[in-house]
């Protein structure tokens, strides 16, 4: 930030693995957005390694990065970036046609479905997301991120905007998930509630890890 050097996160060293339900946790400005952009290789860290799969993120070159994060990584942004343009049908379908097709259009379809139905918004799939309240865009990008079936989701805040109901729903379908088709999942939340359900939780504070609780 021009001549103030604002170190988010400081000396993190964490072991996700493969199936694991992860949730962290840290109030405002902790660093969660952070690492989470880190870890889904959306941002590079000035300092330290990302090991993906055994992988150095650093040893990818940007197209192996663009294919790492299409195939492997579903992530839910804090601010939801849906596509203005695109419906909500689009918007979920989207990952499934620029990427490398896993199946058939049946089969896409299908699973758009099936996604929509579970986020409660069947309904709503032929909207643009501008009609939508903070709550529904959320779980288009949850729905979304979920669609390629990739082996890691990262969401950030998933649950903010949504009310307790709509909170609980996208849990427990983050959880089904998890449990069907071992999906590692790494979801950052204020709410005791919610990084009460994570197998492993990691609380942030001023960008280090204050400690790890693993059940
Ligand atoms: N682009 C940036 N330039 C400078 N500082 C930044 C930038 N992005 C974030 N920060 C700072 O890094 C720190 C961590 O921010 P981060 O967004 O990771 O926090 P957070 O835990 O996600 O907060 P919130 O719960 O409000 O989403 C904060 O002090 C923030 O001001
Ligand atoms: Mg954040």
């Amino acid at each position: 930030m021009g001549k103030i050097t604002v170190e988010a996160l400081k000396d993190v060293n964490l072991d996700i693995g493969a199936g694991d339900f992860v949730s962290v946790a840290g109030p405002s400005g902790s660093g969660k957005t952070t690492m989470m952009n880190i870890i889904g290789l959306i941002d590079t860290p000035t300092a330290g390694t990302v090991l993906i799969n055994g992988r150095e993120a650093a040893s990818l070159n940007r197209r192996e990065l663009a294919r790492m994060r299409r195939e492997y990584i579903g992530f839910v942004f804090q601010s939801f970036n849906l596509l203005p343009v695109l419906t909500v049908f689009e918007n979920v379908e989207l990952p499934l046609t620029i990427g490398r097709k896993r199946g058939g259009r049946k089969e896409n379809r299908e699973r758009v479905e099936y996604l929509l139905e579970e986020v409660g918004l069947a309904d709503r799939r032929s909207h643009k997301p501008a009609e939508l309240s903070g709550g529904q865009q959320q779980r288009v990008a949850i729905a979304r991120a979920l669609v390629t079936r990739p082996r890691i989701v990262i969401a950030d805040e998933p649950t903010a905007n949504l009310d307790s109901a709509n909170g609980e729903r996208v849990l427990e379908l983050m959880q089904t998930i998890n449990r069907e088709e071992e999906t590692t999942f790494i979801f950052s939340t204020h709410d005791p509630d919610i990084w009460k359900l994570a197998n492993h939780v990691v609380f942030l504070r001023d960008g280090l890890i204050e400690k790890e609780q693993r059940r």
